[in-house]
């Protein structure tokens, strides 16, 4: 198995998602990948839409076949996250942080969304489309966009996707082989390393506290207002006050 092959590359699908679910149902084996230059109907996380326009976006699945339980599966989001940061500083001088679970961070302005898409049987993952998008070439953003910037905007240079692609799908290899060998600690390491989210008092899906660590799951972990740990496992971080710890990179 080799990330990227085969690589199966369109000017325009209605999500790359979509072209690899249909691919995977079809047959085809874990590393397959599906780039668009477009998509008609991207999608985001919690039911968003992805927009772009052709060409100035990095817009790409990987399908994976991992021998994880179900519960695990945001440990890949986080995986993902450490994977594309790495590539990017690879090629690149800008530094990424990252907002848990998996957005990545310019300037506290978010240029990579990640979408894991698990299909299960049971507790037992059958596949998973990781769907991926990099804000490349955009050097404005519509008001609704107002918190998002892209590669080229923070570098100051346009940026080449084709080898930043290739350097996402040799890092994503890397970590995705390293995790059944070593377990989740390297990753963990790697995305506190970057993390933004720790430190700060959040509010995430209706828990307030102040955000300690993430979970050996991926789940991040708070410290409420009665001083219990709690643990969420999805939502979208809202910061609510100052930071309280040092950033981390
Ligand atoms: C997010 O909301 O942050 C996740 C965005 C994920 C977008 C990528 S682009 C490639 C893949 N195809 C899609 O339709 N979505 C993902």
């Amino acid at each position: 198995m080799t990330f990227g092959v085969p690589l199966y590359a369109f000017d325009e699908v209605d999500s790359t998602q979509e072209t690899l679910r249909a691919l995977a149902r079809a047959g085809a084996g874990e590393g397959t990948v599906v780039v668009a230059e477009h998509q008609r109907r991207g999608r985001g996380r919690r039911g968003r839409s992805w927009t772009d326009r052709p060409g100035e976006s990095l817009l790409f699945s990987v399908l994976l076949t991992p021998s994880l339980a179900a519960r695990d599966v945001p440990q890949l989001s986080l995986l993902t996250a450490v994977a594309v940061a790495e590539a990017v500083e690879r090629q690149t001088d800008v530094r990424p942080a990252i907002k848990w679970p998996n957005d990545l961070l310019l300037g506290g302005r978010k240029f990579v969304g990640l979408l894991p898409e698990a299909e299960l049987e049971g507790t037992a993952v059958v596949r998973v489309m990781l769907g991926i998008g990099v804000n490349v070439d955009q050097r404005e953003f519509p008001p609704e966009l107002a918190g998002a910037t892209s590669l080229a905007l923070e570098a100051g240079r346009p940026i080449d996707r084709r080898p930043l692609l290739a350097a996402v799908l040799e890092r994503l290899e890397h970590w995705y082989t390293t995790l059944p060998a070593q377990g989740f600690g390297p990753v963990h390491r790697e995305w506190r390393r970057r993390a933004v989210t720790l430190g700060r008092h959040v509010v995430v899906g209706g828990t307030a506290g102040l955000a300690l660590g993430i979970d050996t799951d991926g789940a991040l972990l708070l410290r409420d207002a009665a001083q219990r740990v709690v643990r969420v496992t999805a939502g979208e971080v809202q910061e609510v006050g100052g930071m309280v710890d040092a950033p981390r990179h």
